[in-house]
């Protein structure tokens, strides 16, 4: 196995930081690989915010419902789509832009590019000895992020990522096996087999909590999964994206 395989095959997310700061050529480099990652038509629609300021990565932590990884880290990045620098191209080079910019297919664009931008990101920082974990929770209440951020329009913070120094390292969550994910040449609807790979892959999460809470914990994936969708979250995100000129034709 090469190193970059071993890398990517051995993450897990961290939750538990030293105190110790990445130094600025570590950041650099991260945001470097970040950058080399693909981008649709060159387009580049991303920006990213690194917090070093305690206060900040104080109120973003609560933000993001108190999650005091947010605060302790080694340095905290937010990854954005951005499109603002494309509205400013349409003035600089007096074309109309806004109904591309406006798009839903090139908001989806600026999603694709900042997420592979963000996974290499990840990468390299774990590939450095780093560890990392992506954070959602700052859409819990993107008004106020973008405040903290002072982002503008076009410009949406997608997720946060906590850098650092690991302090614990957890097990790896087992993922859902290869043939459930991997179809070749057509998707193979088959609901039945697809029921019953879920039944397996439960038995399987079930044994990975129970392994890993000494039998306190023995959560199905497929109940989890449930649970977390029947109670629909951030529902003020359309209006949002909206509101922020991004996603409206
Ligand atoms: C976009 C995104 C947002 C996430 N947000 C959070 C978060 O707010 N808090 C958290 O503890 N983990 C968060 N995670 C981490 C996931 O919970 C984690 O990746 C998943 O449970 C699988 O575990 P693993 O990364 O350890 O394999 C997020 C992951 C992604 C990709």
């Amino acid at each position: 196995m090469n190193e970059a395989i071993h890398t990517i095959l051995n993450h897990r997310s961290i939750r538990d930081f030293q105190d110790k700061q990445l130094t600025d050529e570590q950041i650099k480099m991260i945001v470097a690989c970040a950058q080399a990652a693909s981008t649709s038509s060159f387009i580049q629609a991303y920006s990213i915010i690194g917090i070093k300021d305690k206060e900040k990565k104080a109120k973003l932590a609560h933000l993001a419902g108190d999650q005091r990884y947010v605060l302790n880290n080694g340095h905290f990045f937010v990854f954005c789509a951005d499109l603002h620098r494309h509205f400013l191209i349409g003035e600089l080079e007096q074309k109309d832009v806004m109904t591309s910019i406006e798009s839903t297919e090139k908001f989806m664009v600026a999603l694709i590019d900042a997420s592979l931008a963000a996974q290499n990101a990840a990468v390299a920082a774990e590939s450095m000895g780093l560890g990392i974990c992506y954070i959602g929770g700052i859409r819990n209440n993107l008004d106020e992020v973008k405040a903290v951020l002072k982002t503008p329009e076009f410009v949406i913070p997608l997720f946060g990522m906590a850098v650092g120094y690991p302090e614990e390292i957890n097990e790896q969550k087992p993922r859902l096996p290869l043939e459930h994910v991997y179809h070749e040449e057509e998707y193979q609807q088959n609901n039945e087999v697809q029921i019953s790979q879920l039944q397996d892959y439960d038995e399987i999460i079930s044994r990975y909590y129970q392994q890993r809470t000494n039998g306190k914990r023995g959560d199905r994936w497929t109940a989890q999964m449930a649970s977390m969708l029947e109670n629909p979250k951030r529902m003020y995100m359309k209006e949002f994206i909206e509101k922020n000129r991004m996603n409206l034709k």
